[in-house]
């Protein structure tokens, strides 16, 4: 046992690579059973996938950066649960691809802002934030209200998630350019607003 001690110690490779091995067996006892659990997989209960017109303004709130100044991850701290309501949990992002959890808060959380605010009030914030907070630093995004929401694309977007296991029906992809007939892409985001952590709200704030 001496003698082995003695040799790991003046063998840096092996000593490297015996450490690599021992930090990996630590990071997948903790890890790879996350993938197996229930809470961390499972939606939670009256989590519905993302609507056709939800599902194209979350694009459009990847596209414009709106993560780079927001997150949408409360924690469970005091000072966050009371600001913006129940902290998040796991199964509220189970239809989320790619999760947009953030880590950069210039703007306020969003985690649960669907439902905090009336669909015209977004409109008029996204369309210049200052007319409603003056001291607002967040650019206007005036142009989403010119662009359609359909760009023709949205059923194959919604086929797509279906086979990673977001449950569309076949109706609710047929019927995708139907919702998104005459809308923005400003009507869009907003719609995905107002979903924004509404699963849960009800039960548990
Ligand atoms: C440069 C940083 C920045 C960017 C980029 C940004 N915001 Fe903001 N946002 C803010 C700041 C700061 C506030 C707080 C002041 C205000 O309400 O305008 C805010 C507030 C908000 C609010 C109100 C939240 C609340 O609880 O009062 C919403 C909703 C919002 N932003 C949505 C968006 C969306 C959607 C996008 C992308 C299209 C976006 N923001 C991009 C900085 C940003």
């Amino acid at each position: 046992m001496k003698f082995t001690h003695a040799l790991i110690e003046k063998n840096i490779t092996l000593m490297i690579v015996l450490i690599i091995a021992a930090i990996s067996v630590g990071g997948l006892v903790e890890i790879v059973p996350l993938f197996f659990q229930k809470s961390t997989t499972e939606p939670v209960e009256g989590l519905k996938p993302y609507g056709a017109l939800e599902l194209v303004g979350r694009d459009v709130y990847i596209r414009e950066g709106c993560s780079n100044c927001h997150s949408q991850m409360i924690r469970p701290f005091r000072a966050e649960t009371e600001r913006y309501g129940h902290y998040s949990v796991a199964g509220e992002f189970v239809y989320d691809r790619p999760f947009l959890w953030g880590s950069k808060r210039t703007g306020p959380d969003l985690a649960r802002v669907g439902g905090r605010y009336s669909d015209e009030w977004h409109r008029v914030h996204l369309t210049n934030p200052r007319d409603l907070v003056p001291e607002s630093n967040m650019p206007g995004y005036p142009w989403l209200a010119k662009t359609a929401a359909d760009d023709g694309t949205v059923g194959k977007r919604m086929t797509v998630l279906r086979r990673l296991g977001h449950p569309y029906s076949d109706e609710d992809i047929a019927k995708a350019p139907e919702a998104l007939k005459d809308r923005t892409e400003m009507d869009a985001l907003i719609a995905y607003l107002q979903v924004l952590g509404t699963s849960i709200r009800s039960t548990a704030r």
